[in-house]
């Protein structure tokens, strides 16, 4: 009788386990048969698994082969399984002393029996934890992202012969590294490299500073798409936890993301997305068969940047009200709903007409009325009132850009950016992420305490400006962030001030 083998099944952001068992039948056919809802990915392994057993120089049992793989309601697919079949049709020739109730193998096969890449080895990793197996073994290529996961022994796989070794007695070394390097991102624009555009630096300091939305807006060739990149440069770097967040929707997104990313798991650094507006909704958010994450779940915890905002399907834009507002996505499925993280701050760039050039001094607006009516039409009220921060991007001089040099100090911004997270997360310890966007209203009372002047301030601002309630609660807690930013208690009338310029819609 074969031993079970462990291994896991992928749903959304999540891996079940799956019991693998193979058992002899009649006659000497030497044929496999896999029951356990395959598709024709796991139905194929029959192949590869008969030729990486031979080619390895290991016998295969001369009798028709039946393979289980169980919970049988569930979907299996994908080469994942090629490797626990394996295990399991050699421990029927084969004794093993192994106990292999405690660990989960997961692995493709090549013919020649080498052990390759496959989708979604973090979240087995820490589903073997949850589930308190000892260790798992996988491709040696997944090695870097599994390792994120603590407390479970992490076995790096090379080929066939390698593994069937160390059941044997020779063992293979465990994975100890659990920090793979930094990645440093040559291309990056940084803040301080941009000339001028000092309010524009600002809000977007604010903005990553409370993990607030925001919409640049600006005539063609003004610095809007640099700014908004910049943005990368300043963004605070990731904690473990938030490392481990980020790579399961990585790791579970790895067929829509090419096989080169799962090279580069874990995610070390916050994302940065900046999908074309070409973009489907469905790309946008996520969903389709596989119930494949989208761009807005790649970019929890980081920035979706959504360049020439207008240009984007209106069903597209519609479509980020929920995850805006609940920093989460639920994707209705036939087997029942599924939510998937979501919590991204946007940053919006765009024209303020078709041609870009309206209010323009110097040049001369080509759109008629009904036109510059219809592109703004494109963005709705709700959208509009999800962004914190709107900023008026201007085009420098050519006298300006050839004198003015930046006097920011990139490292001093970052520091500022740091400490007013330090002081989130120590008011913000319940909440996730600990940031003032994500502060309820109910509780923004609290959580932004104001000195009595700054409440004076915004319940007249509110009355000229005819703010929504949402926009009345934006501004405090962007005041907040500006407060913190300040290091300050109390967010005071100054803060409140600053906030004010922020909201003037375009
Ligand atoms: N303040 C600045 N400092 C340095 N370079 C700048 C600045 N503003 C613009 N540039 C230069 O101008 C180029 C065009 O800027 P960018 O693409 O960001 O404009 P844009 O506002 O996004 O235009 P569009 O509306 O056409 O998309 C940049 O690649 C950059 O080299
Ligand atoms: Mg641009």
């Amino acid at each position: 009788m074969a031993n079970k083998i462990l291994s896991a099944v992928i749903i959304g952001l999540d891996a079940e386990l799956v019991e693998i068992e193979a058992t002899l039948g009649g006659g000497d056919f030497g044929q496999i048969s896999i029951v356990g809802l395959p598709d024709t990915a796991v139905s194929e392994a029959k192949e590869r698994v008969r030729s990486a057993i031979l080619n390895s120089g290991w016998e295969f049992p001369k009798r028709k082969i039946t393979v289980n793989l169980a919970p049988a309601d569930l979907k299996k697919s994908g080469p994942i399984y090629d490797l626990p079949i394996t295990v399991s049709i050699l421990t029927l020739k084969y004794k093993f002393n192994f106990d292999f109730s405690k660990c989960l193998i997961a692995g493709e096969l090549s013919l020649s029996g080498e052990v390759r890449k496959i989708k979604g080895a973090l979240l087995m990793a820490i589903k073997a934890r949850a589930q308190g197996l000892e260790a798992i073994f996988l491709p040696h290529e997944n090695i870097a992202e599994a390792s994120l996961v603590k407390g479970l022994k992490i076995f790096p796989v090379i080929d066939l012969n390698q593994l069937i070794k160390h059941f044997s007695g020779q063992k293979i070394t465990e994975v100890i590294i659990r920090q793979s390097p930094e990645i440093k991102n040559e291309n990056l624009v940084n803040l301080s490299d941009i000339k001028g555009q000092e309010k524009a630096k600002r809000a977007l300091e604010i903005a990553v500073a409370g993990g607030h939305n925001i919409l640049l807006s600006g005539p063609p060739g003004s610095g809007k798409t640099m700014l908004a990149k910049a943005a990368a440069s300043i963004l605070p770097p990731l904690n473990d936890h938030e490392k481990l967040e980020i790579s399961r929707i990585y790791s579970a997104s790895a067929n829509i993301l090419g096989r080169q990313t799962t090279c580069s798991l874990p995610i070390t650094q916050r994302p940065f997305r900046a999908p074309h507006h070409s973009a489907s909704a469905s790309a946008l958010i996520g969903g389709g068969s596989k119930c494949r994450p989208g761009e807005i779940s790649l970019a929890h915890l980081g920035v979706l940047f959504m360049d020439e905002f207008p240009e984007f399907s209106r069903y597209a834009l519609e479509s980020l009200r929920q995850p805006l507002e609940e920093g989460k996505i639920i994707i209705s499925r036939a087997q029942g709903n599924l939510d998937l993280p979501a919590r991204f701050m946007l940053i919006a760039a765009m024209n303020p007409c078709p041609c870009g050039f309206l209010g323009l001094k110097e040049k001369d607006c080509a759109c008629s009325l009904e036109k510059i009516k219809k592109y703004r039409q494109k963005i709705s009220g709700p959208i509009l009132d999800r962004i914190d921060l709107y900023v008026e991007v201007t085009s420098l001089s050519p006298m300006e850009l050839e004198n003015n040099s930046s006097t920011d100090n990139l490292a001093i911004t970052k520091k500022r950016i740091n400490r007013a997270r330090e002081r989130q997360l120590a008011r913000l310890a319940d909440f996730s992420p600990p940031l003032n966007a994500v502060i309820p209203s109910e509780q923004i009372k609290n959580l932004c305490q104001c000195a009595g002047s700054a409440l004076e301030l915004l319940k007249i601002a509110a009355k000229n400006l005819n703010f929504s309630n949402r926009a009345y609660f934006k501004i405090l807690k962007i005041a907040r962030t500006i407060a913190d930013l300040d290091n300050s208690e109390l967010v005071e009338e100054c803060h409140l001030a600053e906030a004010l310029q922020y909201r003037t819609q375009l």
